[in-house]
């Protein structure tokens, strides 16, 4: 895996949530020296710039399919997006989920704590049963599964983010104060939208595998009509697998 660009984490401090890089000093320069990056560099190249952060990952083929033709991300990832894929979950306090992407994957509980967005409060099966405080729920008052997902989890462990709709602004500042200062979310696409409407997600880390699929597959966003600026910081490749480290402006 090499560095093809890559600039630096120069940026704001003191504001919350800093719109963009203000800075160009390259973390490592995209050289010979760089072709083959540790662990340890990939550490580096990918820290959180400031906490609380909110990355996003997805891995999508080049004409642009979120899934194979199995309605997972399995069938389209590959071993580079996998090493991303499992240091960012390294770097990472908690992980957020959907919960139609917990079911879709199939979500075990992990090393890190998971939080599972949904409207419905319903607990994904794959997700019943673990240890109390490794998997969250956050969702809303007016959910169907609520109690069903206090009695699964714990009360303290299901998040009543509003009335009739999960507020993912009170969700980020939420996890903040529960110590998950460094958020990785995984998708899917639905909360995706939501968390760029609601402009909390700080960056997105997005591989390209080369790869065509053709189809109607699903994109990593739901649908909604968005207007988002993007700030490339990292741009590493490995055998035609793109993977771009991006900010998101606010
Ligand atoms: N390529 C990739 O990297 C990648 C990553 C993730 C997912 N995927 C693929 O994406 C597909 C799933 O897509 P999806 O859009 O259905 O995934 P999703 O966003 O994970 O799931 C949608 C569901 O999550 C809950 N949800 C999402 N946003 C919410 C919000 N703002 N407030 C409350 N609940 C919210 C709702 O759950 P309830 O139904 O419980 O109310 C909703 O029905 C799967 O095929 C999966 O393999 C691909």
């Amino acid at each position: 895996m090499r560095v093809l660009t890559s600039a630096g984490q120069g940026l704001d401090t003191g504001a919350e949530r800093p719109a963009r890089p203000t800075r160009k000093s390259p973390v490592l320069e995209p050289d010979e020296t760089n072709a083959d990056l540790s662990d340890d560099d990939l550490r580096e190249l990918y820290r959180a710039p400031s906490t609380p952060w909110l990355r996003v990952n997805f891995v999508s083929t080049v004409d642009g399919a979120a899934t194979g033709a199995d309605g997972r991300s399995g069938s389209i990832n590959n071993d580079a997006d996998g090493r991303v894929f499992h240091l960012l979950r390294e770097l990472s306090d908690v992980v957020i989920v959907g919960a139609g992407t917990a079911r879709a994957e199939s979500y075990k509980p992990g090393d890190k704590p998971i939080v599972v967005v949904s409207l419905s409060g319903e607990v994904p099966d794959s997700l019943r049963g673990a240890e109390l405080g490794r998997v969250l729920m956050a969702t809303c008052a007016s959910a169907p599964g609520l109690s069903e997902a206090c009695s699964l989890l714990g009360a303290d462990h299901v998040l009543e983010l509003g009335e009739d709709k999960v507020d993912l602004v009170a969700l980020k500042q939420a996890l903040a104060e529960r110590g998950f200062k460094d958020m990785l979310c995984e998708g899917g696409p639905h909360l995706f939208d939501g968390l760029l409407i609601a402009g909390v997600a700080d960056e997105l880390c997005a591989s390209q595998v080369p790869t065509l699929v053709g189809g109607t597959h699903t994109r990593i966003t739901a649908g909604l009509t968005l207007d988002v600026h993007l700030e490339l910081a990292l741009l590493l490749e490995e055998d035609g697998t793109l993977l771009a480290r991006w900010f998101i402006a606010s």
